[in-house]
């Protein structure tokens, strides 16, 4: 008989170590919900089916209720995103500043696009978002809380290029 890995107790206490220490956070307190899974997207990048499933049981409440929630706000996520959200501003006055050069060049240098949104490697995600109201410096992208205003292609290489120097310790 082969030698299949086993799901057992301690695995499954590691996987669930951070959400139990928001559950802790919070006070098991379902009323909480809409700030208990922003903690938890804070803490895994995005909200996991598993955990989501493991919330529900544990706040005591069905699992339509946890998924409705996390459903309904477009700020949520059920995929997994990488580690920078590069948002680049597509609302008019950044697409007639060139914003789809922005798109292109992420695409080109990372690999990703609104196709395939998060690199293999969970570092990169892009979104194409609406207005963000800085329209006097379009074009616009945001890389997490950063706001890159009259932004270049080339620019924008650089960032990424910082980023990745950065991640890979060169
Ligand atoms: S259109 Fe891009 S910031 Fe307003």
């Amino acid at each position: 008989m082969g030698c299949a890995s086993v799901d057992t107790g301690s695995t499954r206490s590691r996987q669930f170590l951070k959400v139990n220490e928001i559950l802790q956070r919070f006070n098991r307190d379902s009323r909480r919900l809409i700030a208990i899974l922003q903690a938890v997207q804070d803490a895994y990048r995005y909200l996991p089916q598993p955990v989501l499933n493991y919330l529900a049981t544990s706040l005591g409440i069905p699992r339509a209720r946890v998924y409705g929630v996390a459903t309904f706000y477009a700020h949520f996520s059920l995929e997994p995103k990488g580690k920078y959200i590069i948002r680049i501003c597509d609302g008019t006055a950044c697409h007639v500043n060139h914003s789809q050069a922005l798109l292109d060049l992420v695409s080109e240098k990372l690999g990703i696009d609104q196709e395939k949104p998060t690199s293999d490697d969970l570092l990169f995600t892009v979104e194409r978002v609406s207005c963000i109201g800085a329209c006097g410096l379009a074009p616009v992208a945001v890389v997490n809380d950063l706001v890159y205003g009259q932004l270049a292609p080339a620019k924008l290489g650089e960032v990424l290029d910082e980023l990745i120097r950065v991640e890979k310790g060169i």
